[in-house]
């Protein structure tokens, strides 16, 4: 079989392998469809501290089931699925609380071992869900992206009488603003990217903030009459959006939701979480959401051919980041093909 490795940051390259033995709780996978993710790109770059080398990377992948284990449950050859990159321990304190996506000894296929750009993959059954036949294999790719739009709403607790400011309109940004038009939220989102804004728009943003040209603050006075935003999503990655967002825009019981990983330090007042009952809350991958995307996908409550632009062969894979590279004007999500 072919494997898209990242020898060593910046080196790609489609190499043979061996397909892989399964265990008896594990299936065989036979990829139709991946995602690129930024982090991928980040781990070609060599920008990801927790990545290690070479690496097939792709945590976002469905495909066909091509040989069950033993005592791997109830799966059929042929069978339509996809595949929960968030590998846990089981008995660490987060795992026993029911949040094993922040387990201490966490691994991400294709972050920490091997993921989904490659023809097949060995995976434990309890990560792997069934998809109905008749999704579209790209579509059904970005099941894993959706599952952080899903993770996030959870962790903000985003309802419909939530007004909404989501920093950032990446593909990440324009998922969480399709799930909270579906839940019915007034939503502002920003961006510097126009193009990123005008899709923002097509999706129901009540408000698009350029934070080129207009000042955010000002912008939530005028969405908001004020009072400020109920719920913010940080998923910019900067840190000083971050630090506004907590001093400068939340309401009274507010809830600050943070995406971004960068280890910039920032000032923050006490008064500012203290005076409004603030919370400021961690979010990370997904803690068993594929069901609930894939309740959505079949209802068609969100629009995932939305996010995806572009699709490669897979062993286009290294054109396919080199564009993603040059393009930032025009690219959301790519798919490699299988
Ligand atoms: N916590 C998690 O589980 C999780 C999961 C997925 C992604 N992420 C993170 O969420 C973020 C968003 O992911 P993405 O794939 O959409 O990334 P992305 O880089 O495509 O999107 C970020 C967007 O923020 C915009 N932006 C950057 N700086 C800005 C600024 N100063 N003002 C206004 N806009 C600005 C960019 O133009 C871009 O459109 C990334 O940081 C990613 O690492 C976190
Ligand atoms: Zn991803
Ligand atoms: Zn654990």
């Amino acid at each position: 079989m072919k494997s898209v490795v990242v020898e060593t940051p910046g080196k790609i390259a489609v190499v043979e392998r061996e397909i892989p033995a399964i265990k008896e709780n594990q299936v065989l996978v036979k990829v139709k469809a991946a995602g690129i993710c930024g982090s991928d790109v980040h781990i070609f770059h060599g920008k990801n501290a927790f990545a290690t080398y070479p690496r097939v990377v792709g945590h976002e992948f469905a495909g066909e089931i091509a040989k069950v284990g033993d005592q791997a449950g109830d799966f059929a050859v042929g069978e339509h699925v996809v595949v929960d990159p968030v590998v846990s321990c089981g008995h660490c304190y987060a795992c026993r609380i029911g949040r094993h996506n922040v387990c201490t000894s966490l691994h991400v296929m294709g972050v920490h071992e091997d993921g989904g750009f490659q023809e097949y993959v060995a995976v434990n059954a309890d990560q792997v869900y069934k998809l109905p036949a008749d999704l579209p294999w790209e579509i059904a790719a970005t099941v894993e992206p959706f599952s952080i739009g899903a993770q996030v709403a959870h962790r903000g607790r985003l309802s419909g009488d939530d007004t909404v400011l989501i920093c950032g309109a990446g593909p990440i940004g324009l998922i969480i603003l399709q799930v909270a038009k579906m839940k019915g939220a007034r939503v502002a989102i920003l961006d510097l990217e126009e193009s990123r804004l005008e899709k923002a728009k097509e999706l129901g943003a009540d408000m698009i903030i350029n934070g080129n040209t207009t000042d955010l603050v000002d912008a939530m006075k005028e969405f908001t009459d004020g009072l400020g935003f109920n719920l913010i999503y940080e998923a910019t990655a900067n840190a000083k959006i971050l630090a506004t967002c907590i001093r400068d825009l939340p309401s009274q019981a507010g809830r600050v939701v943070v995406l971004g990983f960068t280890t910039q330090e920032l000032p923050i007042r006490q008064v500012d979480i203290m005076g409004r009952e603030l919370e400021i809350i961690g979010t990370r991958l997904n803690n068993h959401r594929f069901p609930e995307v894939i309740d959505w996908f079949k209802a068609g409550s969100v629009k995932p051919q939305e996010i995806i632009t572009h699709t490669f062969p897979f062993e286009k894979a290294a054109e396919a980041f080199q564009f993603s590279d040059e393009n930032p004007d025009k690219v959301l999500k790519i798919i490699l093909k299988f």
